[in-house]
């Protein structure tokens, strides 16, 4: 069995087209899309962006497993990587912002979509508000539980701290707790290596606006618990995490597991938060077997 793989820098550089679609309020979303066929919108993490997506980037593209099957749509959420801000300033509000790029796109079709923690909070919000609009739900990294008291202090105090010193701090809170760290962690068998990998994630939280990091975390903060909405969802549901994610551990994705009637729930191991980084190979594979057996693509 071959190990895991991270996406060399080059996935970047796989082609693509990149757009600069209309939100309204004058805003515009930077858009990363690959393929053709069955849409799957990819929502990235805080404080990141879509480039945090690469290594689902060889999915679409000539000989990858879903060539020709799937269309890979990655926006940057307002506010984040190239995308206009001013951030937006609820989860519940992100979500519309993807309906509005969508509209944008032109499509119209019923798409899957993908989130990865802040990502996955938006993905249940479309799940929850526009379900005719999705064909399918893969929630990766994430939880349907509100904050903790404790949870919003700490929002609230490195929202102060990034005010005050800068988005350095940001970085240095996030990027030791996002990658798992244990004996044959993936991100250290990977192609890149863990310095490379922490490097660019420690660039882009750097890059975000400290505004976008405020208004981001205050979102977070204030996100409803999604568990009642969540156990009314009737659609192909695929949960992921990784066995050593410290900030949404395995034990969230399973209370998921048996609230989402009919889902399914992998755990991957040696990944902490950032899975399909972490272990692309591992995601690809668990992402493609779901959009097969749940019949959302054509068999090969
Ligand atoms: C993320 O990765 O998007 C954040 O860790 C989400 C969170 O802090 O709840």
């Amino acid at each position: 069995m071959s190990g895991p793989s991270l996406p060399p820098p080059s996935n970047l550089a796989l082609p693509a087209t990149i757009h600069r679609v209309p939100i309204g309020n004058g805003r515009r979303l930077t858009v990363r899309e690959i393929g053709s066929g069955l849409p799957i919108v990819f929502l990235h993490g805080f404080p990141l962006d879509h480039s945090m997506w690469a290594g689902q980037w060889p999915l679409a593209t000539a000989g990858g497993i879903l060539a020709g099957r799937v269309r890979l749509v990655a926006p940057d959420l307002a506010g984040f990587g190239g995308s206009d801000g001013p951030a937006t300033g609820s989860i519940a509000a992100m979500a519309e912002d993807v309906v509005a790029m969508l509209d944008g796109l032109g499509i119209q079709e019923r798409v899957v979509v993908c989130g990865l923690s802040m990502g996955g909070y938006v993905a249940q919000h479309l799940a929850v508000s526009h379900a005719d609009r999705l064909a399918g739900l893969v929630l990766v990294d994430t939880k349907l539980e509100a904050d903790t008291p404790e949870a919003r202090a700490a929002r609230a105090d490195l929202s102060e701290r990034v005010g005050r010193v800068g988005t350095r701090i940001a970085a240095e809170a996030m990027v030791p707790r996002l990658l798992a760290s244990g004996p044959g962690a993936a991100v250290d068998r990977g192609l890149a290596g863990r310095i490379a990998v922490e490097e660019r994630l420690r660039r882009t939280i750097e890059a975000s606006p400290v505004a976008t990091i405020q208004t981001a975390l205050a979102a977070l903060a204030d996100r409803p618990d999604m568990v009642a909405a969540a156990a009314s969802l009737d659609l192909p549901t695929l949960l992921v995490v990784g066995a050593d994610d410290t900030i949404t551990p395995p034990e969230c994705l399973v209370r998921a597991g048996a609230t989402i009637v009919g889902s399914s729930l992998a755990v991957v191991p040696r990944c902490g938060h950032m899975t399909p980084l972490e272990d692309p190979a591992a995601f690809n594979a668990l992402l493609a077997a779901f959009l097969q057996e749940r019949s959302l693509t054509a068999a090969r």
